[in-house]
């Protein structure tokens, strides 16, 4: 990483601060409170990203919900997606006839969350949907669409909250742009 300086202060500007994280994530909880009441909906994090945003969501859900954990990477340590999806940890559950959400923290190209809801609708759940934290469709590349989302993103490349850059950042508690004398073209 070329030239950092500091934590926050690598940050260009906040795109989503702290109170607009947890309004937002209360609002969708109350949501899915009400579609999913009495469903035990199986809630699955998308690794690593997804962390914060899904531990705060899954306690706005009042009813209950199991949880499970599903680790897929698209990105080496650059900021362009490869096009190739590797799972490298599936589900410990079995998700037939499960309401089953899937929680990711961006959604970008869309090859992602188009590879994994594949893969997870193969095996008979009995809904699957998507939340997303953020999502960036300019970019899109597949024809997939999020379920819920918590905000739109201009095509710039965002960190914490979860969303790293060559895996770093992921601790700063607000959405953010880096600058981009840091991202490595
Ligand atoms: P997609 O397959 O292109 O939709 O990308 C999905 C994954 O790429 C996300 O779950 C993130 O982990 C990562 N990603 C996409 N855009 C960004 C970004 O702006 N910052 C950090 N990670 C990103
Ligand atoms: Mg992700």
């Amino acid at each position: 990483m070329l030239r950092r300086t500091g934590l926050h202060n690598d940050v260009a500007k906040v795109l989503v601060s702290e109170e607009e994280l947890r309004d937002k994530t209360r609002e969708l909880g109350k949501l899915l409170t009400k579609e999913y009441k009495g469903l035990d909906p199986i809630f699955v994090c998308v690794l690593k990203g997804s962390v914060h945003f899904f531990s705060d969501l899954v306690r706005e859900f009042e009813d209950y919900c199991e949880i499970d954990f599903l680790s897929s990477s698209a990105y080496g340590d650059g900021t362009v997606n490869t096009g190739v999806v590797k799972i490298i940890k599936d589900l410990d559950k079995n998700i037939t006839n499960r309401h089953v959400i899937l929680v990711e923290d961006i959604m970008d190209s869309g090859v992602t969350l188009n590879y994994l809801t594949n893969m997870l609708a193969a095996r008979n759940p009995a809904s699957l949907k998507i939340v997303t934290l953020l999502d960036k469709p300019e970019r899109r590349r597949c024809a997939i669409q999020p379920d819920y989302c918590g905000f739109i993103v201009p095509d710039e490349f965002v960190v914490g909250y979860g969303l790293d850059y060559a895996q770093l950042y992921r601790n700063l508690p607000y959405v953010g742009v880096l600058k981009t004398e840091l991202i490595e073209k």
